[in-house]
């Protein structure tokens, strides 16, 4: 599985499977074990979704060993509790001893006062990297300005359709990891005429033109799906190419307009 470095020493698997809106229970543990078993190495949740005890079955039923699994989790940061001693929930909900990535899911009540207990997440060995997620240029700044420890990854909603051309060079300015979340738009994306063009005249599906353009810029992307043929398709990503022709054809399907904002809709607020 093809990864990538982060600033701290860590490596991220580029594609992940995302369990967002997948409920506690049978299905999350399915989807999870499944793409174990395809050869992912990658699994994204988070502690607003409820289902990490699902996540950790899953892994645990698929067999393979925890130390080949990259974990993320996510810090709710609704009713400010202490980020390390959540993480430590987590854990607990998990069943491992340590989550890969650890990020704080959205910046609600301002960007840095989560970041301590970040920070220490990671010195109790919670986390063995931390980052953020729907962080708008201006939030990441204010964020570094403060920091001990930089994040090392900011996860956002990034498709061709949502491209975020300034937060992504902000980003990489900063060794910050952009991270794509919901690459598919949640399934609208897959219908779009220039994305099936592109998919029909190489001999692939639009999900693949979809998260192959993230993964050729070593974005990481982490799908959604409870399918098994699905969780199949989007993990076959790494035996072709998009021409620079068609990445800049994608490029142009852009409607941020290259924004530095991470998402049109702050929900949290
Ligand atoms: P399902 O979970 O029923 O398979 P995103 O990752 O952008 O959030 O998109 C997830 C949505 O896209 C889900 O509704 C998922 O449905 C659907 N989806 C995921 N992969 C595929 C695929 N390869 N083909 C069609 N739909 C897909």
């Amino acid at each position: 599985m093809e990864a990538r470095d982060l600033s701290d020493g860590n490596r991220i698997p580029l594609l992940g499977l995302g369990v967002w809106q997948v409920p506690d229970g049978p299905e999350c543990v399915n989807a999870v074990k499944w793409a174990l078993e395809l050869g992912y190495r990658h699994i994204d949740t988070a502690q607003a979704y409820g289902n990490e005890e699902a996540v950790g079955e899953g892994l645990r039923a698929s067999g393979v060993p925890r130390d080949e699994v990259f974990i993320t989790t996510k810090f709710f940061p609704r009713q400010r509790r202490d980020p390390a001693e959540e993480a430590k929930r987590s854990l607990e909900r998990l069943g491992v001893d340590q989550v890969d990535l650890y990020i704080i899911h959205w910046p609600e009540g301002g960007p840095t006062w989560a970041w301590p207990g970040m920070e220490q997440a990671r010195e109790l060995g919670y986390a063995r990297s931390i980052g953020v997620s729907n962080f708008d240029v201006d939030e990441l700044e204010a964020l570094l300005a403060e920091a001990a420890t930089p994040p090392v990854v900011n996860q956002v909603q990034f498709s061709p359709f949502e491209h975020r051309t300034a937060l992504l060079e902000a980003c990489e300015r900063h060794g910050i990891a952009l991270e794509a979340y919901s690459p598919l738009g949640t399934g609208r994306h897959l219908g779009d005429e220039t994305v099936a063009e592109i998919a029909q005249r190489l001999g692939r599906t639009p999900a693949h033109v979809l998260l192959r353009w993230c993964v050729q810029r070593e974005i990481p992307v982490i799908p959604k799906s409870t399918h098994r043929e699905r969780i199949e398709e989007n993990g076959q990503l790494f035996d072709f190419e998009l021409s620079d022709d068609d990445l800049a054809r994608l490029d142009g399907l852009d409607r941020t307009g290259g924004t530095g904002v991470a998402t049109e809709h702050q929900w949290w607020s």
